[in-house]
């Protein structure tokens, strides 16, 4: 923590500058690209799920689904892996676990557009990232992948969106990292400033009560 209240503050990870104080399991996450080749126990990897299933969301839909593909199953994960973008498949293929994610865009009960489904699949993932942090895993998220392919390749309804992939598994040795994306996962940490996004009163009228670094 900060000595001086007004200080910026350096957490866990010393790339992670708060401007106020959080959780180390949050400043300490980062989504980095070198995995150990060390498998996920089943049971951890359920522990993920099931954090993602306790996720809150409108009107408890929980309109998220999940395809994982561990190295236990090579097909099943080189079906994934091969939904991949080429820049994510240098690195993906390295992690021992893959999942995507996917959102029911219709509530089950009326038939009516779920307006918030992207939203609560992202907190169901935000849930399994935090979980895996605990575990001392790395989950690294992938928008980079070709929906159509992933939607024939696992028979993913029309009414159902693939959201995103993510590679998941026990952090690795960057430095064996190929250099482009050494260089990469070692760029400082960047996040915009709270008064860029926190407002009160009206669009672009920073809260304040934040503190203007
Ligand atoms: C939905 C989503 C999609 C992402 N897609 C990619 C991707 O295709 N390739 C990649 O290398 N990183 C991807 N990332 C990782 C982000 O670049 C990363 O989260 C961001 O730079 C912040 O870094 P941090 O997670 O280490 O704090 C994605 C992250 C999210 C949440």
């Amino acid at each position: 923590m900060a000595k001086d209240a007004d200080a910026p503050m350096i957490l866990e990870d010393k790339q992670t500058i708060c401007e106020y104080p959080i959780h180390p399991l949050i400043a300490g996450r980062r989504s980095t690209r070198a995995f150990a080749s060390t498998s996920v126990e089943p049971e951890t990897l359920a522990s993920l799920l099931e954090a993602a299933r306790w996720a809150p969301s409108c009107m408890n839909e929980q309109p998220w689904s999940f395809i994982v593909a561990t190295k236990a199953n090579k097909s099943d994960f080189d079906r994934l892996l091969g939904c991949l973008l080429e820049f994510n498949v240098l690195w993906a293929q390295h992690a021992p676990v893959l999942l995507l994610s996917v959102a029911n865009l219709t509530f089950e009960l009326t038939g009516e557009r779920n307006r918030h489904a992207f939203h609560d699949v992202g907190q169901a993932v935000a849930n399994l990232t935090f979980q895996a942090t605990v575990s001392g895993l790395v989950v690294h998220q992938i928008a980079g992948f070709d929906v159509e392919k992933a939607r024939l390749e696992f028979s993913i309804p029309q009414d159902c969106e693939p959201v995103a992939a993510a590679a998941i598994g026990y952090p690795g040795n960057s430095a064996e990292l190929p250099e482009k994306l050494r260089k990469r996962d070692a760029n400082p940490r960047k996040r915009k400033p709270l008064t860029n996004f926190v407002f009160e009163g009206g669009w672009g009228r920073p809260a304040a009560w934040i503190r203007n670094l």
